[in-house]
C-alpha cells in the first residue's frame, strides 16, 4: 500500500502508478477541499482504475496555549524568510471536515475508506453503504482492538520508525506510545481477526518479507514513496531524505500539535526544544503553515519541517513508483524462496 500522506504529497499520478503496479494507492486527503478531493481521485482513477483509497484524520481540531508566546517565538525565523510578522491567512478555501471529504472521495468513485488519529466509528456508515472496506491506523494493541470493534475491516499497525503523525490520539502526558514496528505487528496480529498491515520502516523487499513472516498480511510504505518520481514533496525534501541517517529524525508534538516523526533540522529543534507549550491540533499548524511553504520555496532544509521515518536511508533513489512497487515485491519474493530453500533438509 501507498500510505496516505496529506499535504500534497500523494499526487493523482503517484496514486495511480501505486495501484497499477498492483498495490494501494491512498489520498492523504486531510487539508484538502471536497472539490479538489473528487477531482483527484476522477484523475487517479482514469490514469490508474481502482482501487482507490481515501485517507483522512478524525482528530478534532483544538486551540490552546499561548498564541503571543507563539508570535514571539516564530517572529526571528518569520523575518529570516522575509515573512510579515503576522501570519497571513492562506489563499483559497478552507479545507473540509473529514466526514465531507469521505462523501466527497467516495462519490468520486474510491474504493477504500482509511483513517488515523481517531476512533474510526463516524466513518462506518458511509464505508458500508458504499461497500468500501475501513481502515484504521493503530499504533498499539489496545487501539487496534477498539477500532476493530468500531468497525475497522482492516489495521495498519503503525510501528515507532514511522514518518508522520503518531497513529495515536489520546495521548498522556507520558507521550504517544512508541512500539516498534517488530514488536507491534505480531502483537496486533494475534490480537485481532481482521488482516493487519504494517507500516513503519519498511523500503524495500526485506522489509516485506519480514512483515509476511510476523504475520502480517500487506505493507504500507510512506518515506519510500515520498521519493517516488510521483511524489508532490518538493527537491529541498527529496534531497534531505536520500542524505538522511538512520538517527535524524524525532518525534514531537511541537510542530502541529500531535506527535509525529520529523527530520531534524533548525526549526523542529527550536520548536522540539525551548519552544512555548504548542496551540492545538490544528491551531499549531497554522500558526507555522507560511513559514513552511516560503522555506520550502527558498529551498531551505533548516527551515522546512519535513516528515520521515527512520528507514529513509534505504529509500535509496528517486524511482517511478510502479518500479518500487515491482522492486519491493520481487526483493520479498526472491528472499523468502532462499529462506525456504535453507530451511529444506539437504536432499
Ligand atoms: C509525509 C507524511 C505524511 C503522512 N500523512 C499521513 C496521513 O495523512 N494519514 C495517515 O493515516 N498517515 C499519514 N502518514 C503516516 C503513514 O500513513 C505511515 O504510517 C508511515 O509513513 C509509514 O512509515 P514509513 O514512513 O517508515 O514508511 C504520513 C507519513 C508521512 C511520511
Amino acid at each position: 500500500m501507498l500510505a496516505p500522506m496529506a499535504g500534497g504529497f500523494t499526487t493523482p499520478e503517484l496514486v495511480a502508478a501505486v495501484t497499477r503496479a498492483g498495490g494501494l494507492g491512498t489520498f492523504g486527503a486531510m487539508g484538502m477541499t471536497a472539490d479538489g478531493l473528487r477531482a483527484d481521485v476522477a484523475q487517479a482513477l482514469e490514469l490508474g482504475g481502482p482501487p482507490v483509497g481515501i485517507n483522512v484524520l478524525l482528530a478534532p481540531p483544538e486551540s490552546r496555549g499561548d498564541a503571543g508566546a507563539m508570535r514571539a517565538f516564530f517572529a526571528p525565523f518569520r523575518q529570516e524568510l522575509g515573512l510579515p510578522p503576522e501570519p497571513e491567512a492562506p489563499a483559497g478555501p478552507p479545507p473540509d471536515p473529514p466526514l465531507a471529504l469521505v462523501e466527497a472521495g467516495l462519490e468520486a468513485g474510491a474504493t477504500v475508506v482509511s483513517s488515523a488519529l481517531g476512533d474510526p466509528s463516524p466513518l462506518v456508515p458511509l464505508a458500508r453503504e458504499a461497500g468500501a472496506p475501513l481502515v484504521s491506523m493503530a499504533a498499539t494493541v489496545e487501539e487496534a482492538r477498539a477500532h476493530v470493534a468500531a468497525g475497522a475491516e482492516v489495521i495498519v499497525a503503525q510501528g515507532a520508525e514511522a514518518g508522520g503523525h503518531r497513529a495515536t490520539f489520546d495521548v498522556g502526558p507520558e507521550g504517544p506510545p512508541l512500539v516498534g514496528t517488530f514488536a507491534l505487528v505480531p502483537q496486533v496480529v494475534d490480537a485481532v481477526d481482521v488482516p493487519v498491515v504494517a507500516a513503519g520502516g519498511v523500503t524495500d523487499g526485506r522489509g516485506l518479507a519480514a512483515a509476511l513472516a510476523l504475520g502480517a498480511a500487506g505493507v504500507s510504505l510512506g518515506t519510500r514513496f515520498l521519493v517516488a518520481e510521483e511524489s508532490g514533496a518538493a527537491p529541498v525534501y527529496r534531497e534531505r531524505l536520500l542524505a538522511l541517517r538512520d538517527t535524524d529524525t524525532v518525534v514531537t508534538d511541537a510542530v502541529t500539535g500531535r506527535p509525529a516523526r520529523w527530520v531534524r533540522n533548525r526549526l523542529v529543534d527550536a520548536l522540539a526544544g525551548e519552544s512555548p507549550p504548542h496551540l492545538g491540533w490544528g491551531t499549531q499548524r497554522a500558526a507555522v503553515m507560511d513559514i513552511w511553504a516560503a522555506a520550502a520555496k527558498a529551498g531551505d532544509a533548516e527551515l522546512v519541517p519535513m516528515l520521515a521515518g527512520q528507514a529513509a536511508a534505504l529509500a535509496g533513489d528517486v524511482r517511478p513508483a510502479e518500479e518500487i512497487v515491482a522492486d519491493v515485491v520481487e526483493g520479498a519474493e526472491r528472499i523468502l524462496a532462499e529462506l525456504a530453500t535453507r530451511a529444506s533438509p539437504p536432499s
